[in-house]
């Protein structure tokens, strides 16, 4: 039955929905591909994973995501790593279009893992519509005012 997560033999962790907004994300397919997932398997492997969000629904201890943006696999470093200072780093940023512009002029590299994870965050969090949130020469993308961080 769709909806029904098909019982799994290792699951064991709290469900979590993405941290991050995401182009492609499966949030709203997740009643799909929990019915198409294996009943048994020995491990998930998520060589996409993007915002995760089969990965933290799953909660499945031993998974192993990977993905090619080397930026995001950081960010998630630091989620794993150091949650509490992430915070406190995050939640000091002021969040106006002022501010936006100016964090996303930020020279990642010149920036400590903790301080390059939060500006990460936080231009996911309030660029428009979470879209390409990793902002590069060919790949920037505006300040969005309405946004829900
Ligand atoms: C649509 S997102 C994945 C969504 C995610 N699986 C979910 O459940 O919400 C696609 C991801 O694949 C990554 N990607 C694209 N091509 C890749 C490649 N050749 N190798 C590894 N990752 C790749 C992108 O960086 C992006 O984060």
């Amino acid at each position: 039955m769709i909806g029904q997560r098909p019982p799994l033999l290792n699951a064991g962790l709290t469900p979590a929905r993405p941290i991050l907004k995401w182009a492609g994300g499966k949030t709203q397919l997740l009643p799909i591909l929990r019915y198409a997932m294996p009943r048994r398997f020995r491990r998930y492997v998520e060589p996409f994973v993007g915002a995760g969000a089969l990965l933290f629904d799953l909660a499945l201890p031993g998974s192993l995501a990977s993905d090619s943006n080397a930026d995001l696999i950081q960010f998630y470093t630091v989620v794993r790593d150091r949650p509490g200072e992430l915070l406190a780093a995050t939640s000091q940023l002021p969040i106006s279009e002022d501010d936006y512009y100016r964090i996303r002029a930020l020279d990642p590299n010149s920036l400590s893992p903790v301080e390059r994870a939060a500006r990460f965050l936080y231009l996911n969090k309030t660029c428009y519509n979470g879209l390409r949130g990793v902002p590069t020469p060919t790949n920037e993308v505006e300040y969005c005012a309405n946004t829900k961080p």
